[in-house]
């Protein structure tokens, strides 16, 4: 059967992008279903060095097509920025690009209300990417929402935003900005709908021919199990659904066309914004892992925060996500590690039992112990390492214990950011 989902199984940046790109070679179709430009998707292949907001990796296998779902959440401005970068650097793929009219648009007082509303809550702030991400979507669900479908008829386009700005802007005033002009907003929006035009077409039927013929369809999640807005975080989460669930609202594929699913998993922790992280490391070798895997967000450049592998929080995303395999990232990154750490399972501070992590919300994780082993480290670089069986025996052992906590198979290892640093793992 001819869907793959790559899936992230922590709270984003495992390196979703890289093992995309990797697969993509082997796709006729590569496809974003969920989120928008909050995401940040490195890839480094013989093409050179890309950070992939919105636009799929399928641009890079010149056989494949790239799809952006009805459920992405666009920038036009950060969309045709990308899609004029990557023609500059010779890629153009405006034959190859199918964007849904579905998809809902990103305006200028999503950002702001994203703003008054994060400064707010002051402490309880989730910490955004700061892309109008959570008031886009919630203007989808409570039908206020504008998509490319509205930008294809001037006038339609005006009074839709024109009704917006006559419930957002008193809100606006009320705290300090200046209201908006509806007249400016369609202009601008306009002039950049004008690149995209030729692309938004619906990909409804060229999915689903490509599945009849048994093409296939690889499809890159953006953001991570752990910051779907169901089953993450929560608050401390995003505003789509980020599980592999939601391919069917945010792509139009049923389940059943779904043969594999690979979670991605780094091999430590992490996660930007705020929230709880059971395993963080606020010490030095927190400091270490952050140098060592630059966790600096790709969209917001902001430190991330780094911690122990944890296995009680992959084994819940590999279940949830139906996932078939995991690949392993960034094993590179503990080299020069002479312990490493990583959790097992939860127990409540206060009583002491095994915890699991979907009977609690965030609150209950900031209030758990992760109980920890301990194995010596591997003391030795693996980032040129491409056979399984030549990892240090340590590194494999790590990998292996691994494996059987989180209880499911481990069969992609990569040791670097480049396409060719990965070891199959069979
Ligand atoms: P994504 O959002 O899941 O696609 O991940 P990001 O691109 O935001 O973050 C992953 C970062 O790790 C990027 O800078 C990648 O180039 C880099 N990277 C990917 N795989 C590896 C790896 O195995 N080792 C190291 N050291 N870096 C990696
Ligand atoms: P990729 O696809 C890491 C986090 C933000 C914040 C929370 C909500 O590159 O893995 P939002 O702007 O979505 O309302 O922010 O989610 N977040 C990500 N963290 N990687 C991402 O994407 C993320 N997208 C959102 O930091 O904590
Ligand atoms: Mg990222």
């Amino acid at each position: 059967m001819p869907v793959t989902i790559v899936v992230g199984t922590q709270w984003g940046d495992e390196a979703k992008g890289k093992i995309s790109d990797i697969l993509a070679e082997n796709a006729d179709i590569v496809a974003r279903f969920n989120g928008g430009d909050n995401a940040g998707h490195t890839v480094v292949n013989q093409f050179g060095t890309f950070k992939q907001r919105l636009i799929p990796p399928g641009i890079f296998n010149e056989k494949a097509v790239s799809v952006v779902g009805p459920g992405v959440v666009l920038n036009l401005k950060t969309i045709t920025g990308e899609l004029q970068d990557l023609a500059s650097r010779g890629i153009d793929i405006t034959d190859r690009l199918w964007v849904s009219p579905r998809c809902q648009i990103v305006l200028p007082y999503h950002r702001l209300i994203e703003e008054l509303t994060e400064k707010a809550k002051g402490d309880l702030k989730t910490g955004t990417t700061k892309r109008g991400m959570s008031p886009v979507y919630a203007d989808k669900v409570s039908y206020n929402g504008i998509r490319l479908f509205d930008l294809m008829d001037r006038e339609k386009f005006l009074k839709k935003v024109s009704t917006q700005l006559a419930i957002k802007n008193p809100t606006l005033e009320a705290f300090g900005f200046e209201a908006l002009d509806a007249e400016k907003i369609v202009d601008d929006e306009l002039e950049k709908f004008e690149l995209l035009r030729n692309v938004v077409r619906e990909p409804f039927e060229l999915i689903h021919n490509a599945l009849i013929d048994q093409a296939h369809v690889l499809v890159e999640g953006a953001q991570s199990t752990l910051l779907d807005n169901t089953w993450g975080t929560y608050p401390y989460c995003t505003s789509s659904t980020t599980v592999t669930g939601g391919i069917t609202a945010g792509l139009g594929i049923a389940p059943k066309w779904v043969s594999r699913v690979i979670g991605v998993a780094k091999a430590y922790s992490g996660r930007v914004g705020n929230g709880p992280f059971p395993t963080e490391l606020l010490d030095d070798i927190g400091d270490h892992i952050r140098e060592e895997g630059q966790e600096y967000g790709t969209v917001t450049k902001r430190p991330r925060r780094c911690g122990w592998f944890d296995a009680e929080l992959v084994r819940f995303s590999s279940m949830l996500n139906g996932v078939s395999e995991i690949a392993l990232t960034k094993l590179d990154v503990l080299d020069k590690l002479p312990e490493i750490k990583f959790s097992t399972h939860y127990e409540s501070s206060e009583t002491h039992q095994t915890m699991r992590y979907w009977e609690g919300d965030a609150d209950a994780l900031f209030d758990c112990d992760p109980v920890y082993e301990t194995m010596d480290g591997w003391m030795e670089s693996t980032a040129k390492t491409r056979e399984y069986s030549e990892l240090p025996e340590k590194a494999r052992n790590y990998i292996e214990r691994l494996e059987g906590l989180i209880g499911y198979p481990i069969s992609m290892v990569s040791v670097g950011p480049a396409r060719e640093e990965i070891i199959s793992k069979k």
